[in-house]
């Protein structure tokens, strides 16, 4: 079946929950995809940076089918090699010390949420049971983690949200400082705010953050469901401000494609968490985390960060070359391989018009040009996408 007939046939039989472009991907290959009728895409959207390490990757592909063939799930009754070492790459690579599996990005922050307000319970302060977020972040679509999404438009018609979340401004530390209360038991912030129009956290803002919580004795979240998994230039993104959370989200590239999410948390947070406190059936099975396994030890290679922050410094400078040839780009920002063109009008019309020259890329926040290529995407790849980008900008795309 080509695009159309697939398209009528998924009308007729999905929920609309998604605004989809009309193409019907049926196959992939390091930085490309291909459509139903056969047209070939440079994929600079990687499933909203979750095919880090481009699609069907071989190291991916191979742990899936040998893992398949030796066990694909078993439960959490029971103690999970490939979930052992994956928690041991994790752990032994970042800071913190224990992690948990669960099956996606909202289901990890699902998990931090509740990790937070246990730990305020086991220290004694069963008071603290809310958190402050910030405006324009995303943590996921299940209730709790809509509620901690500062952003409105994701809460009406859902109502009633669960209580405890509060927001202040993103970078702003003294909306925060006056936000804390003997109420709040943690902060949770993206460190690269991804769907709220690609916004890093700023330096000192972020290290102001980290000593305010430790002077109340509260927690500081990181989500790095995003922003996480080599994206920025290094495993963490934290890495890059002198900081360490006392909780990680992950998902996303984590599993190369596979459904997987993550939360890590120091010694002293995770031990808050007793048996029955938290589960999940799917969480850390031996499929996904032999996937996870094998796409962390592949961007732990040596030269595997150095390259994705050379061409992230490649892409970089071409944007920033677009930026001075047309006025409507205000801004590039982001951080590594996470990149948001700001522009002064709807950005719809240039993914548009870049997907009918065959180059992924997508918009968030209405006017923000997003792009995620695959970490492991080349210089000539990126000459290739940012030459359509140029023709959409030469062309006045979005701007009638
Ligand atoms: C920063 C961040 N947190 C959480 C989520 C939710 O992840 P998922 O869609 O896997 O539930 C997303 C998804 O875009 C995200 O960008």
């Amino acid at each position: 079946m080509n695009n159309q007939e697939w398209i009528a046939e998924g009308e007729k039989y999905l929920m609309h929950t998604y605004g989809r472009l009309p193409m019907v991907v049926t196959k992939g290959e390091g930085s490309r995809i291909w459509d139903a009728d056969g047209k070939e895409y440079l994929d600079f959207v990687s499933g909203i940076a979750v095919n880090g390490l481009g699609h069907c990757s071989p190291a991916v592909v191979e742990a899936i089918a040998e893992q398949s063939k030796t066990l694909i799930h078993c439960s959490n009754l029971y103690w999970i090699e490939p979930q052992i070492r994956l928690a041991k790459l994790l752990v032994e690579h970042s800071s913190l010390d224990k992690a948990f599996f669960c099956n996606s990005g909202a289901e990890a922050n699902e998990g931090a949420i509740k990790l937070a307000r246990k730990y305020a319970v086991e220290q004694g302060h069963g008071e603290r049971t809310d958190i402050v977020t910030m405006k324009q972040s995303f943590h996921g679509r299940t209730l709790a983690t809509l509620k901690a999404t500062g952003q409105e438009k994701f809460h009406q018609h859902f109502h009633p949200l669960p209580e405890g979340f509060s927001y202040v401004s993103f970078n702003d530390f003294a909306d925060l400082e006056q936000a804390i209360t003997e109420k709040t038991c943690a902060v949770m912030l993206e460190t690269v705010q991804g769907e709220g129009g690609v916004v890093p956290a700023d330096l000192t803002y972020l290290r102001q953050v980290r000593a305010l919580c430790d002077e109340k004795g509260i927690l500081l979240i990181l989500d790095e469901v995003q922003c996480g998994m080599g994206r920025t230039g290094t495993l963490f993104a934290y890495e890059q401000y002198d900081i360490v959370p006392d909780i990680m989200t992950l998902a996303k590239s984590l599993g190369g494609g596979v459904p997987i999410g993550a939360f890590l948390a120091t010694d002293k947070v995770a031990a808050a968490f007793h048996p029955g406190d938290h589960g999940s059936t799917f969480g850390g099975n031996p499929l996904v985390t032999a996937a996870g396994t094998a796409v962390v030890e592949t961007m732990l290679k040596p030269g595997f960060l150095d390259h994705v922050r050379e061409v992230s410094n490649y892409l970089w400078g071409k944007l920033q070359g677009l930026k001075e040839k047309y006025v409507d780009i205000l801004e590039v920002r982001g951080k590594g391989l996470l990149v948001g063109l700001a522009l002064s009008h709807e950005g719809s019309g240039i993914v548009s018009f870049a997907k009918e020259h065959g180059v992924l890329v997508n918009c968030t926040a209405g006017t923000v040009i997003r792009l995620l290529p695959p970490l492991t995407v080349s210089k000539e790849e990126i000459d290739e996408a940012v030459a359509v980008l140029d023709a959409a900008f030469e062309n006045n795309i979005g701007q009638r």
